[in-house]
């Protein structure tokens, strides 16, 4: 595998490796097995795999947040490898903004799909994520790049912006990856105390549940149940809980409202912020 640390680099490493189909798998680093299933995948379908290691300034609504994100690329680097990337793009801040760190003045058509779930919670975040997953597109110019549905909303945004900018890329949907109990892999898990963390799997749980309330109870009930059923575990604290159109996010308040539904949630476990979605219809 090769490292590549600027755009020079990943000029000379794209040109001697010469794939027919290039993929590209996005990431902020800090690698766990949740990226590798992506990483996998896109081996398994492409001739190479560029897996961009960059945590990204303009998608931090908050500062201290990006500050402390973790920054791993040494054991990234024998991780991506390990999982069947070819080459790790790890750029520097001035590759990707070379008008200056942090500054994000253009405004994307997000298609209106920022406005519920992540979006009013998080202000500037997709704004942010959509510059830098277009400026990555720009510079790998990949035929395919995978995103997990674990960040559903975002995939669902990138879909969009994808198709409306018309980039050539083939956007990729990738299965949230689990552990064991349920909870599902993030790199926030490893900020969790031992209390926190066996008390995460309720998430799980309850949201699973709601697959059985579909037709049985009003779509406001189902989301009071998941809301109580979290709530009542003495770690775990809602922000919201949210059944919506997947393909809008837009809430619902009948079942028969969209073709296809999901739950989708932020919760707080002590003070990590876990986010999940369950497919319901
Ligand atoms: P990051 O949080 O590092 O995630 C990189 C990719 O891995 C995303 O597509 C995310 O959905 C996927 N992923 C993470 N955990 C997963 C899991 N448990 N199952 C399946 N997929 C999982 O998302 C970002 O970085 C950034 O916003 C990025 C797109 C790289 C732009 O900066």
């Amino acid at each position: 595998m090769i490292t590549a640390r600027n755009l020079a680099d990943l000029e000379s490493a794209k040109k001697s490796l010469n794939a027919k189909i290039l993929g590209l798998v996005p990431t902020m680093g800090a690698l766990h097995e949740g990226h590798a299933t992506l990483i996998r995948k896109a081996a398994a379908e492409c001739d190479a795999v560029v897996v961009s290691d960059f945590v990204n300034p303009t998608q931090f609504n908050n500062q201290d947040d990006f500050r402390t994100y973790p920054r791993t690329l040494e054991s990234d680097g024998v991780f991506a490898a390990s999982a069947g990337a070819d080459i790790l793009f790890a750029p520097g801040v001035e590759d990707m903004y070379p008008e200056g760190s942090g500054i994000d003045r253009k405004v994307f058509d997000l298609g209106g799909i920022d406005r519920y779930g992540e979006g009013p919670r998080r202000p500037g975040h997709f704004n942010g994520m959509a510059q830098i997953v277009t400026r990555l597109f720009d510079t790998v110019k990949p035929d395919k790049a995978y995103f997990g549905e674990k960040d559903y909303q975002q995939l669902a945004i990138i879909e969009y912006f994808t198709k409306n900018l018309r980039y050539p890329v083939e956007i990729v949907r990738c299965p949230i990856a689990r552990a064991a109990d349920g909870l599902a892999l993030s790199s926030r898990n490893s900020l969790l105390t031992a209390g926190q963390r066996a008390a995460a799997p309720g998430i799980f749980k309850a949201i699973s549940r709601a697959v059985e309330y579909v037709g049985k109870m009003s779509v406001d009930d189902a989301a009071a149940a998941v809301r109580e059923e979290i709530d009542g575990n003495s770690f775990l604290r809602t922000e919201y809980v949210e059944i919506a159109d997947e393909a809008t996010m837009r809430p619902v308040s009948s079942w028969d409202e969209a073709q296809g539904i999901r739950l989708f949630c932020a919760v707080y476990d002590g003070n990590v912020r876990l986010i999940d979605n369950m497919k319901l219809k």
